[in-house]
């Protein structure tokens, strides 16, 4: 594993995610001082609160320190400065750049003003790779692995750059099927489906969450996008789409997981919380080891 730099899922292979889940496994609850004297930088130019605080977190537990951006409006962006220049700069302070930015193709642009190890935290709709290793590495502790599970996503496919970045992932392994339930208005891209068809990969796509519910192994709620709505008016007509309540988890298999990237909305009721089926904070406690794992070994492999 060579990696140094890490922008979409697309691109990783199966023995790497396998890696850095062992890593995370690894490195769950040890601290250590892996990188003592270097520092990252979390450039977040959209609102964030997990994937911010969890990459600091993983951070100070891999022995880094932290220099952060967490609001666009207080930095130079906001005066017009070009992505190239404010990447130019920070790499001169950082060892490592962990970059949220609002438009889809943004990280593949950062990296080409940068050779060091770059994290996307996320790219407008388009890709959040590190939140896919973490989904990934969930439903493998969850439900002892990924093959042969029926993996249900629910809610916004079209704009949910988690959506997209886990299908990738999905296909390194050999699930059952993946089972896309949206409203027709927001339906996972074709990029998504017609790469699942090329790779042989069984999926359906439905609007009808109740009538599949019985053979889901895995549900991967996910909150409409607000922020990417061209108005108010087409938000408020699609949110509310789907809602888990525990009369809808209770049409499920005991051994149902429920995962969200969150923050949630109004997609999961708090009561579900209570029910063994609901792995949301388990997935978000998670995170910190995957994102130890990351930023420990693309360091490692840049810096030795
Ligand atoms: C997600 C994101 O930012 O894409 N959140 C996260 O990183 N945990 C999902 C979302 O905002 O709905």
């Amino acid at each position: 594993m060579d990696r140094t730099q890490l922008t979409t899922s697309a691109d990783l292979t199966r023995e790497e995610v396998d890696f850095f889940m062992e890593e995370a496994e690894t490195l769950r609850g040890n601290n250590t001082d892996d990188l003592k004297g270097r520092v990252v930088a979390t450039l977040f130019l959209e609102p964030s609160t997990r994937t911010r605080l969890s990459f600091e977190a993983a951070a100070h537990r891999v022995g880094a320190s932290v220099i952060t951006i967490a609001d666009p409006k207080t930095s130079s962006v906001s005066k017009g400065e070009t992505l190239a220049d404010t990447i130019r700069v920070i790499e001169k302070y950082a060892d490592i750049i962990v970059m949220r930015h609002p438009t889809a193709g943004s990280a593949a642009e950062a990296v080409e003003y940068t050779k060091k190890p770059f994290l996307n935290a996320g790219d407008g709709p388009n890709q959040h790779p590190t939140q896919s290793l973490l989904d990934i590495y969930t439903i493998k502790r969850e439900c002892g692995g990924i093959d042969g599970k029926t993996i249900a996503f629910i809610g916004d496919l079209k704009y949910g750059r988690t959506v997209h970045s886990l299908t990738y992932i999905l296909t390194l392994y050999s699930p059952d099927k993946i089972i896309f339930i949206s409203p027709d208005e927001l339906k996972v891209p074709e990029k998504y489906t017609q790469m699942l068809r090329e790779k042989g990969i069984n999926f359906e796509e439905t609007s009808d969450l109740n009538a599949k519910m019985p053979e889901i192994d895995v549900i991967y709620m996910t909150r409409i996008q607000r922020e990417r709505f061209e108005s108010d008016a087409e938000y408020n007509k699609l949110k509310g789409s789907y809602i888990l309540t525990p009369e809808v988890v209770k049409l499920g298999r005991e051994s149902l997981r429920i995962l969200h990237p969150l923050p949630r909305v109004d997609e999961i009721t708090p009561a579900v919380d209570e029910m063994p089926q609901s792995a949301c904070f388990r997935q978000a406690e998670n995170g910190v080891y995957m994102r130890m794992a990351l930023l420990k070994n693309l360091a490692k492999n840049f810096y030795s």
